[in-house]
């Protein structure tokens, strides 16, 4: 029952959803009196664009008040009780920070926080590698790992053309959506390489190597160093040999992406192996690296772009000239990077004991997602769902690639409230010991129902 004051015509000075039949009429008046529109924007120049699928996932699971639903789209961990978490060695960093009487809000240098940069540096390549001791690395302070991929793509649509031309980048199919709307924002062509096999839920590895042999020499490709989004399919050690033996011979152009060190497996050397591989075997490349997923540290845009040069008498000087064109596409894209984040990192990087605590923390987050990877196998497998469930352990990494169809997809949606992208992949940190079984009984219907 509404109120009684609910009911009472409001004041013409009173705040109000509803408006007065003044301002209703004046609305009309000035509708009427509206001139044509004179937009230099008309629909035919600047279409509706569609929503981000992902955001539109996000928008639809918040907008759900079914008090049994469960988010499988989110790219974020969650714990247990699928709250965001904070590492504990966040907090203590920012303690520190907070705590710090020197600290002020000054700009960062064009390529950021030195102390930063430099350990960024050094996780990804390794502390003792030849690269960094013979200074053929220039590393620059990005807005996350979106930010450092779009610089590097930049920086190749500037400056790696072969007459004139852009070399294309040949991206996994499938990739990070992403990728394909920043590659094609800098003017760089896209071709895909086959990733995933359908009928193993595992790597089409043989299509892979066809794709970069038939490639045009000195091609761009795009490899996902660890945990890749959104299949959760790495190559093995053995097949990361191949590639780059593959690459080497046709001087195909390494572009790593990594945004998931040391969540994938919980060690961050294992993470990173197919890039120390590749910079041992002498190629010249770039890596884009996140701190979003490894630090939980989202929203506060810590990232960082390396270039890195083959040995050569002349690699020093290389780098060189390569840093000095970064910072000048970065001073006119974001002037200087964000601060807080690269702090929060940086104060971790550079202590022991934090980096100890950090290690830590990211055990406790792959372990529990490496937890509901078997939990979910397991009640699948219990449940005798038809198909075959093993790639949910195979697979690594936030991401999991079910081989749901998107009819499934959507019946999970709208009957069990389960909300996951269309192409089946799943979202292994919204699983929890309470969800599990839930999820895996509705799977366990939808199949059955498809058969
Ligand atoms: C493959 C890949 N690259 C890059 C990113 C960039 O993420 P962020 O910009 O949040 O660091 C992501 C995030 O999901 C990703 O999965």
């Amino acid at each position: 029952m509404p109120s009684d004051s609910s009911r009472r015509p409001t004041s013409p000075s009173s705040p109000s959803t509803v408006p007065s039949p003044l301002s209703r009429l004046q609305n009309i008046a000035n509708q009427m009196a509206s001139p044509v529109s004179t937009t230099s924007f008309p629909a035919e120049a600047v279409p509706q664009a569609p929503e981000d699928p992902l955001f539109g996932l996000m928008r639809a699971y918040r907008a759900d008040e079914s008090p049994d639903k469960v988010d499988l789209g989110i790219g974020a961990y969650r714990d247990n009780t699928a709250k965001p978490w904070v590492l504990p060695v966040v907090k203590k960093a920012d303690e520190i920070l907070r705590n710090d009487p020197e600290l002020n809000h000054e700009y960062l240098p064009i390529a950021g926080l030195a102390s930063f940069t430099t350990k960024a540096c050094e996780l990804i390549l390794g502390g003792a590698s030849p690269a960094i001791s013979e200074k053929r690395v220039t590393s620059v302070q990005t807005i996350s790992g979106t930010g450092a991929v779009h610089l590097g793509a930049l920086f190749l649509a500037r400056f790696y053309k072969i007459h004139g031309a852009n070399r294309t980048v040949y991206l996994s199919n499938p990739t990070w959506a992403n990728h394909n709307q920043i590659f094609t924002n800098v003017g760089i062509p896209i071709a895909t390489y086959p990733y995933f096999d359908k009928q193993t839920k595992g790597l089409d590895f043989e299509g892979m190597k066809k794709t970069l042999a038939d490639a045009p020499e000195r091609s761009i490709i795009l490899l996902h160093a660890c945990a890749h989004n959104p299949t959760g399919v790495d190559p093995t050690p053995e097949q990361w040999r191949e590639i780059a033996g593959l690459m080497r011979a046709k001087k195909h152009f390494p572009f790593f992406d990594c945004a998931y060190q040391g969540f994938a497996s919980g060690d961050l050397e294992r993470d990173a192996a197919a890039i120390h591989y590749f910079v041992e075997q002498g190629f010249e490349l770039v890596i884009a690296q996140s701190f979003a997923k490894n630090f939980g540290l989202y929203g506060e845009r810590a990232g960082c772009f390396h270039f890195v040069a083959s040995p050569s008498s002349d690699a020093s000087e290389i780098t060189t000239r390569v840093a000095s064109q970064l910072a000048i596409l970065q001073r006119s894209e974001i002037s200087n990077p964000p601060i807080y984040g690269a702090r929060i990192a940086s104060t971790v990087l550079n202590d022991k004991a934090l980096f100890a605590e950090w290690q830590e923390n990211l055990r406790t987050m792959s372990g529990r997602i490496i937890d509901m990877r078997k939990a979910l196998r397991a009640r699948l497998e219990e449940l005798g769902t038809p198909g075959t469930w093993n790639h949910i352990t195979d697979q690594i990494g936030m991401f999991s690639f079910t081989g749901l169809s998107e009819a499934q997809v959507m019946k999970l949606r709208e009957e069990f409230h389960v909300y996951m992208t269309k192409n089946g992949r799943i979202s292994m940190a919204g699983l929890n010991t309470r969800n599990v079984d839930y999820f895996a009984k509705a799977v366990d219907k939808v199949v059955r129902e498809a058969q």
